[in-house]
């Protein structure tokens, strides 16, 4: 079974900012939730997060998270990596996590512990699973990796100076000597102890050295001093590894993690026109044969259904996209169903709760909110169209507003099916337009307009013969 520490007490002061360096977001998501959600893919039976810098702010950002496998544990001050894990053991401890059925033979479980990092968003759930493997029940498993720049690192000390060779202990640069800061194998943080080895570890530890530090690493040397056998294993991709220390690190990670989505939905079919001019803050889900022009935003939970076509330039939010929908370039969609062979702008806004059914044509600056449109309805120009039921095959006209708001109360707008609203129409809530209804362009509508007939409420039209136009008067 498995333990994991998640450290994330350091302050991150290169970031230059008062946000928490964990708080930082990938992907819209604080970067410490990617770990944590990588530690629940591992079927963790506990986590721990060693918190510190920003702490209380940390723990309020991630209420969301919390569940009974999630710990906290305050590491004040910070006394270095083996101190922080030192500070999660009581957590760790927590006897409720050892579940074994009442049932079955009271062997006590094995447990593992691993040991990752809040600033360290991207590691992958199957590079760990390696980790977990090759470290067993007996064994302390490293993951290292092989850098053309070692520089900051700590190193890895092998037996005869070979790659092969067994390691001996890991020592931090500047503790290192010229010949050992040649060494390009590093340590990347990311370890697996057996628990109880671990717990034996970490009181031993001294902080006699350059930083004046309780090391972490400083467990592989008392490991190899019991005989244990300490196995390493390498990231597939060297990015998994990296840690984010400043703001173009964390810009750097957040190209990566994009790439990676977009490598995904690709595989999945999703044709993008650029898969480096995308991004995905949440979780986007399409069907067969959805298209993505460049510079889209999708945050939330957003659904493309098969053969939808997403523009250039969209922010689609929290929305559904139904089958061979069109949304032009330019569309800003939160909270929204847009039906199935829809068109969306250029330049349309779709608020919460704006319900398009099947073939409604929203054309450029019309914004609907809080509204069921009915199918085949259009409004194609300059529209506000605010907590109204919509019919079908109704006709909106350009400059069209539904006056929704008395400046304290909203009010609900009906419109029925068959109704064609001629232009720069207010139409002052509550009010219904019955079926088939005609309303001429001008019109204020402040009380119902009964089905079939032309409403119209404009002053007369007159013309005056004889009228001429002011001259200038000539300065005396
Ligand atoms: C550490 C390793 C080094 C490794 C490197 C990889 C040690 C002694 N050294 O070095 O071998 O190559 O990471 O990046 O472990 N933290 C706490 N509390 C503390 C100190 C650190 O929570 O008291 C957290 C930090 O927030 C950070 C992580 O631990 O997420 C690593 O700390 P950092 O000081 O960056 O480690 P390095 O000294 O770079
Ligand atoms: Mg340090």
């Amino acid at each position: 079974m498995l333990k994991v520490v998640i450290l994330a007490a350091g302050q991150g002061k290169r970031m230059r900012s008062d946000l928490p360096k964990v708080l930082h977001p990938i992907a819209g998501r604080p970067m410490l939730t990617h770990v944590i959600d990588t530690a629940r893919q591992l079927g963790a039976a506990r986590i721990c997060v060693v918190y510190g810098h920003g702490g209380e702010q940390v723990r309020e950002t991630l209420k969301a998270l919390d569940a009974p496998d999630l710990a906290w544990a305050r590491q004040e001050p910070q006394l270095g990596t083996g101190h922080a894990v030192l500070q999660a053991l009581p957590a760790l401890a927590d006897p409720a996590v050892a579940t074994v059925p009442a049932t079955a033979v009271p062997l006590p479980p094995t447990f593992s512990t691993l040991v990752l990092y809040g600033d360290v968003p991207l590691i992958r759930a199957a590079t760990l699973r390696r980790l977990i493997a090759a470290a067993g029940d007996t064994r302390l498993a490293l993951l290292t990796a092989h850098l053309d720049n070692p520089h900051g690192y700590g190193r890895v000390i092998r037996e005869g100076n070979a790659n092969e060779g067994k390691v001996l202990r890991i020592v931090e640069e500047k503790d290192a000597t010229a010949a050992e800061r040649a060494i390009r194998e590093i340590n990347t943080g990311i370890l697996v102890a057996p628990a109880a080895a671990l717990e034996r570890w970490l009181p031993q530890l001294g902080n006699r050295n350059a930083q004046g530090e309780y090391y972490l690493t400083d467990i592989v040397a008392l490991a190899v001093a019991e005989g244990m056998e300490i196995v390493t294993t390498q990231p597939e991709s060297a990015w998994e590894s990296d840690g984010i220390n400043s703001k173009a690190q964390l810009a750097a990670l957040e190209r990566i993690h994009q790439r990676n989505l977009a490598e995904a939905l690709m595989e999945q079919g999703v044709t993008l026109a650029d898969p480096a001019r995308i991004d995905v803050r949440g979780v986007l889900t399409c069907e067969r044969d959805v298209f993505i022009d460049v510079g889209c935003v999708f945050e939330g939970s957003v659904k493309v259904g098969a053969g939808a076509t997403v523009s250039a330039h969209c922010v689609l939010k929290d929305c559904t996209i139904e089958a061979g929908a069109r949304i032009q370039p330019f569309c800003h969609i939160d909270g929204a169903t847009v039906g199935a062979q829809s068109i969306v702008g250029p330049y349309a806004r779709l608020r919460p709760g704006a319900q398009l059914a099947e073939d409604v044509h929203i054309g450029n600056f019309v914004e609907v909110k809080n509204s069921t449109i009915a199918a085949h309805s259009k409004a194609n120009h300059l529209a506000y169209i605010g907590d109204a039921t919509v019919g079908s095959r109704v006709n909106v006209g350009a400059g069209t507003i539904t006056c929704n708001y008395d400046g304290a109360n909203k009010y609900r707008t009906v419109i029925e099916d068959d109704v064609f609203i001629g232009s720069d129409t207010q139409l002052v809530a509550p009010v219904t337009v019955g079926r088939g209804a005609t309303l001429g362009a001008g019109t204020t509508l402040t009380r119902d307009a009964p089905p079939e007939q032309l409403t119209v409420s404009r002053a007369k039209q007159v013309s005056i013969p004889g009228w001429t136009r002011p001259v200038k008067q000539k300065k005396v």
